[in-house]
């Protein structure tokens, strides 16, 4: 059974997501796929609380969720940035440079060794394998936007450009509230 403590860190909406959740699959608890992707599109990620306290109603090991949850790479248990910057270091974009792009840009971006994403949650940077476009390689994705022919300059440069962007976005926001 939940504890008392992982009840209260979650809010009454997200109780109220959950429960709506745990009614479609109450008679097909077999569904563990569909489960995480819907508690992921409503949180962005799959937060643990959220987890345990799902798995425990719908009466799955919390260790069958988590399996599954760190076998396939469309999950995350951590909080992910606004911007999602993927740099391919499949064999073409390797051998062209993508795995230095990689480095630079974690560089760029001032990550700690081992993290991923920015404390502000803007950015979150991640190596994927081939995305089927080898023959622009070295390629960069900006949350799902391909970018060909990469090099450190260009990609130090794209992701200048993109932060700039986005903080003229939270500027913009941040007038109009005002
Ligand atoms: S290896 Fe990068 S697109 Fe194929």
């Amino acid at each position: 059974m939940p504890s008392e403590q992982e009840t209260t860190t979650l809010s009454a909406e997200q109780h109220e997501t959950l429960s709506a959740l745990v009614e479609k699959y109450r008679s097909n608890p077999g569904s563990t796929i569909p489960i995480l992707q819907d508690v992921e599109g409503h949180f962005g990620y799959l937060p643990e609380q959220a987890l345990n306290w799902i798995a425990d109603r719908l009466d799955i090991p919390r260790s069958h969720f988590y399996g599954v949850a760190t076998f396939y790479a469309q999950f995350h248990l951590k909080p992910r940035g606004e911007n999602i910057v993927s740099v391919c270091c499949g064999t073409a974009c390797h051998v062209k440079g993508g795995t230095k792009i990689a480095e630079q840009l974690h560089r760029d971006l001032g990550l700690a060794p081992g993290e991923d994403t920015t404390t502000d949650k803007m950015f979150t940077l991640e190596t994927v394998r081939c995305v089927g476009a080898c023959s622009i390689a070295p390629v960069v994705l900006v949350n799902s936007k391909v970018y060909a022919d990469m090099t450190l300059k260009s990609a130090s440069k794209l992701l200048k450009r993109l932060r700039n962007e986005t903080c003229q976005v939270h500027y913009d926001d941040a007038e109009t509230e005002g």
